[in-house]
């Protein structure tokens, strides 16, 4: 089967402060197949949430391939950014209509994820009436409820308490159990990547530097010590790459253009 997301030799630059070009991911390769559970571990700065955003289409200004074939893209972010003059049901409304999305199947969409997040009561509530762990899975259902093919989820749980996050996760494994869709999460935090994810691309300056598949049999339970022993697999993975890390490529601005016609390999050794 045709994986769901596709990207070959994905590469994003920004100009720094100074007028530099700097590379903020560099020839990356991915695919994701459907109905897979993908987490991006790496810490901040090195690019998860650039990559993201090609992804979703928020920004078209990059070098290489990144297609997205599973249908709509559903995008949750750290923060649940919900229109706060909206009632919870108004938010779900509104992203409904803004997709398109016919109005027979909207109320059972909304009754659907909502009763899957415990918020079926609370649908007259305006976001500052809730918790932020209620308004974070209220996000969560706005972003299910459109019927993506993918969801992107940008450390959505970061933000939250340590016990509400866990519930989010172990909620969230649950409907991703029952309804398959293709997830990637980006998050810094190696045992949730490790309770959540299938696989788990650890991501350092830009590329990824390690993979490795979760050996962790699900329905999994948080205090799981498989889980801390895979997290404990993966930091030590994600030292090791760290402690190598190359500088990141900058180039002045005016060479920058140049870059292209060079290989990569040429550029690493001007970076030497
Ligand atoms: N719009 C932008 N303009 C300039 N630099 C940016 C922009 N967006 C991100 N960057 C830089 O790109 C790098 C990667 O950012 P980001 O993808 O947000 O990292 P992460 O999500 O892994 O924390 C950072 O050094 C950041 O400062
Ligand atoms: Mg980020």
């Amino acid at each position: 089967m045709k994986p769901v997301i596709e990207v070959a030799s994905l590469r994003k630059s920004f100009r720094d402060r100074e007028g530099l070009s700097r590379a903020v991911l560099q020839d990356l390769d991915l695919t994701v197949d459907a109905g897979e559970f993908l987490c991006i571990l790496g810490p901040s700065g090195c690019g998860k949430s650039t990559l993201l955003n090609v992804l979703a289409g928020l920004d078209s200004v990059y070098e290489g391939r990144a297609s997205v074939n599973g249908g709509r893209v559903g995008y949750l972010f750290q923060e649940p950014r919900l229109l706060p003059w909206l009632t919870a049901e108004g938010n779900l409304d509104f992203a409904l209509s803004s997709c398109r999305v016919p109005t027979a199947r909207r109320e059972e969409l909304k009754s659907r994820y909502l009763a899957m997040t415990g918020l079926s009561d609370f649908r007259d509530y305006y976001p500052h009436q809730i918790s932020g762990g209620m308004a974070q899975r209220l996000a969560l259902v706005r972003a299910l409820c459109v019927e993506p093919g993918v969801l992107l989820m940008d450390e959505p749980f970061s933000g939250l308490d340590e016990i509400t996050a866990r519930r989010i996760r172990s909620d969230l494994l649950s409907i991703w159990e029952e309804t398959r869709k293709t997830i990637v999460f980006v998050t810094h935090n190696a045992y949730e990547a490790c309770f959540l994810a299938d696989r788990i691309l650890v991501m350092s300056g830009g590329v990824f530097r390690h993979e490795m598949r979760v050996p962790v049999a699900r329905p999994r339970s948080y205090e799981d010590p498989a889980i801390f022993q895979c997290s404990r697999d993966v930091i030590k993975a994600f030292g090791n790459e760290i402690d190598r890390e190359p500088e990141r490529t900058v180039l002045p601005a005016a060479a920058s253009a140049l870059v292209d016609d060079l290989d990569r390999h040429t550029v690493a050794r001007m970076n030497n």
